[in-house]
């Protein structure tokens, strides 16, 4: 699924003052590919990810995701194409907390219109993520980056063709990052898109192409050499 941000910019209006949190972004990501989006805390990394994930629309300019123009939907229709085509991966996790890890992935499924046996399902996903044997705890019951792989379970579980994760690994300890990262790459392996956000230049690593905003303009581009 190719994303295609064309000339985007964002501006929050909160009372008598502005923000604007994007000026002018354009940027291709071609179905398959593995993107980070880096730069400083307020540069507009996760503001550009709420645009490609249709959360939001921009103030002006085109998001384009695999030839749908999801800043021309209304918002019905965004919430309605996103619970189908975008896993969203966030740095609180936001599990539903009444809800097993299990039941967690099931909803999102349920959600998107999956029909079938969701528990069998659910549980590779959760395999997929090395949690099968913790899949009735609750999110309480889980640490942080226990509760952030139960997140991209949950996101890869209505087989999305997108994932866009906005700093994943923030509240995170090392160890948990690298997995967390690792993960990621093995949902780009499964032939995903995967965009997301970091200021950690060690993860932004693990992407093949690193896109870096500054005062919400893109300053700046890099691919790795990594073979793949
Ligand atoms: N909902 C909002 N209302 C007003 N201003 C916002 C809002 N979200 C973000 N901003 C502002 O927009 C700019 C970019 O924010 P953000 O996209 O969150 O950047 P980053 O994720 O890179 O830290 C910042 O100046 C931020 O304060
Ligand atoms: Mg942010």
């Amino acid at each position: 699924m190719s994303v295609r941000v064309l000339d985007v910019w964002k501006e929050y209006v909160m009372g008598t003052t502005s923000t604007l949190a994007l000026r002018g972004v354009t940027l291709e990501v071609r179905a398959g590919e593995f993107v980070a989006i880096t730069g400083p805390s307020g540069s507009g990394k996760s503001t550009l990810t709420y645009l490609i994930s249709a959360l939001d629309v921009p103030t002006k300019g085109k998001v384009e995701v695999d030839g749908t123009v999801v800043s021309e939907l209304n918002e019905g229709q965004r919430s309605a194409w996103r619970r189908r085509n975008v896993g969203m991966i966030f740095q609180f996790f936001h599990l539903l907390p009444t809800l097993t890890a299990l039941e967690n992935v099931m909803f999102s499924m349920e959600l998107a219109g999956i029909r079938g046996d969701l528990r069998s399902r659910a549980l590779e996903f959760l395999d997929f993520v090395g949690l099968r044997e913790k899949a009735n705890r609750f999110p309480f019951e889980l640490s942080g980056g226990e509760q952030q792989r139960v997140a991209i379970a949950r996101a890869i579980s209505m087989d999305p063709k997108i994932v866009v994760a906005d700093e994943p690994t923030a509240f995170l300890d090392r160890e948990n990052k690298l997995k967390v990262m690792e993960l990621l790459r093995k949902v780009n392996e499964r032939g995903k898109t995967v965009i997301f956000t970091t200021h950690d230049l060690e993860l932004a690593a693990f992407a093949e192409r690193r896109v870096r905003l500054v005062d919400g303009q893109v300053a700046g581009e890099e691919r790795s050499g990594r073979a793949r």
